[in-house]
């Protein structure tokens, strides 16, 4: 029993860091992937080159795992079905470009 607890008290210190999420991402393909599919929306709506949207003030996204489901948000709302891995790529770009999740 105790046992249990123990295990149990790990699993939800555990926190999955940017650094495991993103570690085998490829952050060129989905640099690539964002000019593609995302600039534009951003930039109509926040101006710019469509990356204030994730530098400004009151940005949304507070962690790693936040960044990915915003991007599968964002990208069923374009109707592109990606897989994951892309998501994950992405996501991989936008962090080590603008979020700098750790
Ligand atoms: C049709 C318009 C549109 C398209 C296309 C679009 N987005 Fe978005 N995106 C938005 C809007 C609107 C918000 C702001 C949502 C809010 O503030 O609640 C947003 C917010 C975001 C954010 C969070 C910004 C923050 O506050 O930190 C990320 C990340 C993001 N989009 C990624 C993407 C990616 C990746 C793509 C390409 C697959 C994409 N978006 C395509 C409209 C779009």
């Amino acid at each position: 029993m105790r046992l249990l607890t123990a295990l149990l008290i790990l699993l939800m210190s555990h926190i999955v860091t940017a650094n495991e999420l993103f570690k085998k991402a490829d952050v060129s393909r989905g640099k690539a992937l964002v000019e593609q599919n995302c600039i534009s929306c951003h930039a109509s709506s926040f101006g710019g080159n469509g990356s204030e949207i994730y530098t400004r003030e009151f940005r949304k996204i507070k962690s790693a795992s936040g960044l990915i489901t915003q991007v599968r948000n964002c990208s069923t709302m374009l109707d592109i079905k990606w897989f994951e891995e892309d998501e994950i790529n992405v996501a991989a770009y936008l962090n080590q470009s603008y979020y700098k999740f750790e």
